[in-house]
């Protein structure tokens, strides 16, 4: 295996690593490095994957650099690798919403987080990154997506998760595969809040959602949204 390394807007930058043996036609997991004064990485990845992610962070910045880690929710390719993070970078800050830092990361996490507020900035000095407590989308109770404002880029977690292998960046479709997968392997709860956090998202109208599982998608972040958002408003009734 490898990780391959994608700037996908301005220094973003997309780590990808293809695990083959994994679902029926393998599967991509990502995570996000936003270089900018501070820079921030989004899922920590496997612990196993440890030594594969943290070489090709390392490949764009020393990890002394790395000022904030975060990620959209606790589960094994989300925030496995926490503590490796905190050794390797000693500079950075775990941050996650409140929820989070209460049910899991002030006692899982070797070095105090540092909660966030729904909707709540950090300027990143050149990156601006907000965070969207989005409870139960796409899992769990302390769910939350990031949002970077200057590049129009949202960190989707495993929203449209999609199996097998693809290309780093895609303007293709993204609903009808992330439909596919969720009728497959049902991982998010069609909740009374699924549809109108997807719709709250698409109000963002991202102009990239770089997807945790799939390409990084450049096209009408709000229309992809939307379609999700109707589709998890059906399975409802
Ligand atoms: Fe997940
Ligand atoms: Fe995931």
């Amino acid at each position: 295996m490898k990780t391959e390394v994608t700037e996908i807007a301005d220094r973003i930058y997309r780590l990808s690593t293809f695990v083959p043996m994994v679902g029926p036609k393998g599967f991509t997991f990502n995570q996000f490095l936003i270089d900018a004064d501070e820079p921030l990485l989004f899922h920590y990845g496997h612990r196993a994957m440890f030594p594969l992610i943290s070489a090709a962070v390392k490949s764009v910045i020393p990890l002394e650099r790395l000022r904030w880690t975060t990620c959209s929710h606790v589960e094994g390719d989300e925030s496995g690798a926490l503590n490796q993070w905190l050794a390797a970078a000693p500079n950075a800050t775990p941050a996650h919403g409140q929820i989070g830092c209460n049910i899991w990361l002030t006692d899982m996490a070797d070095r105090a987080p540092r909660p966030l507020k729904n909707d709540e900035t950090i300027d990143l000095g050149g990156k601006r990154v907000r965070w969207l407590d989005t409870p139960h989308v796409p899992h769990n109770w302390d769910a939350g997506l990031i949002y970077e404002d200057t590049t129009g880029t949202l960190f989707s977690s495993d929203l449209f998760t999609q199996f097998g292998a693809c290309a780093a960046t895609t303007t293709d479709d993204i609903v009808d595969a992330a439909i596919v997968t969720e009728k497959a392997v049902p991982f998010m709860p069609a909740t009374p809040q699924a549809a109108p956090t997807l719709r709250r998202l698409a109000a963002l109208k991202p102009r990239t959602i770089a997807l945790m599982h799939g390409p990084a998608f450049q096209g009408d972040g709000a229309a992809a949204l939307g379609a999700l958002a109707d589709y998890y408003e059906t399975r409802q009734h």
